[in-house]
């Protein structure tokens, strides 16, 4: 595991979008697995600018989610397809089908979550996986105490994620109590994985991440066992490490 730590936020999107970038210059029709949320935004947003300059062709990238709310419908200004849509297809330059997003809105979610994960095969698999964690561990929708070996499957949001999750929404019980996620072992498969965090309040999940067992109660420990994996940290995100 490679641990970058720069001085702040924007410290960290710059080095993380010189990541993507440098893969999808060399490799442009590049897999890119997206999170979304608050952490990689800043990433997207600096990859579109390099691309507004002309200096990033971004044409021929495949994105896929991480996860979709049970409940949303894409059109949903909180969903992770509308998320995806302001921040990757249209910055982007995309075309909707390029950016992958599970459906969540289908009456038979665990079929839904089986044809994922064949997209997923049938793209050639993600080459590069973009991560954010969440302040108990997860990464993904992978709350703690999940499978390490977990696949594309619904799952149920804990009162913390849902807590942290409230402010991007009107009132706290808004907040979808259910999602799609891809799976622990689904992430592990990627030939690269590149998570994201800032701020102290990240502090405590990295340090377990990093410090602590690979265990389930810290489901993005799993990332100790993949062979390419780099974590970028601002100061305070780190803060906890020893
Ligand atoms: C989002 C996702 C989550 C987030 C995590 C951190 O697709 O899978 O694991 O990355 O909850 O969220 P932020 O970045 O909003 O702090």
């Amino acid at each position: 595991m490679d641990i970058v730590i720069v001085p702040n936020a924007s410290d960290v999107a710059t080095y993380a979008a010189d990541v993507v970038a440098a893969r999808i210059a060399g490799t442009p029709d590049t897999v890119l697995g997206v999170a979304t949320g608050s952490s990689p935004v800043g990433i997207y947003r600096e990859l579109a600018r390099r691309r507004a300059e002309g200096a990033l062709d971004l044409a021929h990238l495949t994105c896929f989610a991480l996860d979709e709310y049970v409940g949303l419908a894409p059109e949903h200004p909180r969903s992770y397809a509308a998320y995806l849509d302001r921040e990757i297809v249209r910055p982007f330059g995309l075309d909707r089908e390029q950016v992958r997003v599970p459906d969540a809105s289908r009456a038979d979610l665990d079929e839904a979550a089986e044809e994922y994960e064949q997209a997923i095969a049938a793209a050639g698999g993600i080459d590069l996986q973009i991560l954010g964690i969440g302040t108990n561990g997860h990464i993904g929708f992978n709350e703690p105490i999940s499978s390490l070996s977990s696949r594309t499957r619904v799952t149920a949001l804990s009162a913390q994620t849902r807590a942290d999750n409230a402010r991007f929404f009107d009132r706290p019980d808004d907040v979808p109590t259910h999602c799609l996620t891809q799976g622990l072992g689904t992430i592990l498969e990627a030939g690269r994985l590149l998570l994201v965090a800032q701020g102290e309040r990240k502090a405590a999940a990295v340090a377990a991440a990093v410090e602590g067992p690979v265990a389930a109660r810290c489901p993005a420990s799993v990332l100790q066992f993949h062979p390419r994996a780099t974590l970028v940290l601002d100061e305070a995100a780190a803060s906890g490490l020893t």
